[in-house]
């Protein structure tokens, strides 16, 4: 054995899993291996990756330019070059931060990468499906970009008080939660104000990998959980290109919702990719009035809503029961965004939102004679 030669890297590629299945204690090694390992691929890939881009012009959020007029100054390349220092960590974060362009119809060499399979028993894959079944943004999806979606996700355990995102790294997964509670935090006036939490359902970690910004907020969990991760490069492949579709679909529509004429055109397009399309069949109920109403046990319409309208707004301003059943009336399509993005991206029509309350106050009156506070 004296002449064998031991291959660079070898010693801290096992020590890497051998710390992780310690910190972790996964039940099935085999299979963690299976993770691990994939994911070191990955970080390889990213970095390799984050090399051949940071030679693009650098534009930071999101732009709409077209190939043909970006354009392209040598002194940001080099500029670029220096910010570029990847290391891989806990599931393979990316700590630098790169300051790569962002464009949605830009990544076509994204299908030159090889698909990463991450396999998993029947039992994970059905666990799997029932977290990601009303996550916003596989909801525009094809089915078989959603089984790809569904393929390159790897299971995460997490421990009470994990940081799983720190605002102002750069940004490596985008997580679908499967169980636990989950704290946000953003800083403000250099102070960490907790913003909202996540119960049980619901995603993070999408902004960064979309606009290519620092992650702009601290997500940890309360209690010990379990998520669902999907790696940047991946993310870009089937969620963003995506989202450039969603845009071309939604961006005549968005234009001509009322409630949003308030908002720059970047805004608009932010809340285009967040979200989510869902269809109704006649008489589907979309929303369950959970607060007591004027008339006990009888269900009374009050208003029809139409293309354009929106509803469902009520009870997040509120942050109370909902006040109303919403049915469909015949086939219908409804576009869909989850409360942290209504908070995030809707407050400047806040103040629209909450003079439109009185317009429903305004129904009640006419239709049952007594005056109602929808408000407190
Ligand atoms: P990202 O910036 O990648 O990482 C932190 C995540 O927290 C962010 O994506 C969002 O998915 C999520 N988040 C939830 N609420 C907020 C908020 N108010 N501001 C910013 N990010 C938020």
């Amino acid at each position: 054995m004296s002449n064998v030669e031991i291959p660079a890297g070898l010693k801290e590629l096992l020590q890497g899993y051998t710390v992780e299945v310690l910190r972790r204690r996964p039940p099935n090694l085999v299979e963690f291996a299976v993770q691990h390992f994939t994911q070191v691929l990955q970080g390889q890939r990213n970095d390799q990756r984050a090399k051949k881009h940071s030679a693009k012009p650098a534009c930071k959020g999101v732009t709409f330019e077209t190939k043909s007029n970006k354009p392209k100054k040598d002194d940001e390349e080099e500029e670029e070059e220096d910010t570029v220092k990847s290391t891989t960590s806990k599931y393979n974060r990316r700590v630098s931060v790169c300051a790569e362009a962002y464009n949605p119809d830009d990544d076509e060499d994204d299908d030159a990468e090889p698909r990463v399979v991450y396999p998993k028993t029947d039992e994970q894959r059905r666990r799997l499906q029932d977290a990601c079944k009303d996550i916003l943004l596989f909801k525009t999806l094809e089915q078989e970009q959603f089984s790809e979606v569904l393929d390159g996700m790897f299971e995460v355990l997490v421990k009470p008080q994990e940081h799983i995102i720190d605002q102002g790294d750069d940004g490596d997964n985008f997580y679908v939660i499967e169980r636990g509670v989950y704290d946000i935090f953003v800083q403000k006036d250099g102070v960490s104000v907790c913003v909202g939490k996540y119960d049980n359902k619901g995603s993070f970690g999408e902004l960064a990998l979309m606009y290519n910004t620092p992650r702009a907020a601290t997500i940890i969990a309360t209690q010990e959980g379990a998520l669902w991760g999907l790696d940047r490069a991946t993310f870009h492949r089937l969620i963003v290109r995506n989202n450039a579709k969603k845009r071309r679909m939604y961006e005549a529509f968005i234009e001509c919702v009322p409630l949003l004429k308030s908002l720059e055109l970047s805004e608009r397009m932010k809340i285009v990719d967040v979200l989510g399309a869902h269809v109704f069949k006649d008489g589907e109920r979309l929303i369950t009035q959970t607060k007591a109403g004027q008339q006990d046990n009888i269900e009374v319409e009050v208003a029809r809503c139409s293309r354009g309208q929106y509803f469902g707004e009520l009870a997040l301003v509120t942050n109370k029961p909902r006040a109303a059943s919403v049915y469909a009336v015949g086939e219908t399509k409804c576009l869909v965004i989850d409360i942290q993005a209504f908070e995030r991206l809707l407050g400047p029509c806040m103040d629209i939102m909450k003079r439109n309350i009185s317009q429903y106050e305004d129904q009640l009156v006419a239709l049952f004679g007594s005056s109602v506070d929808l408000k407190h």
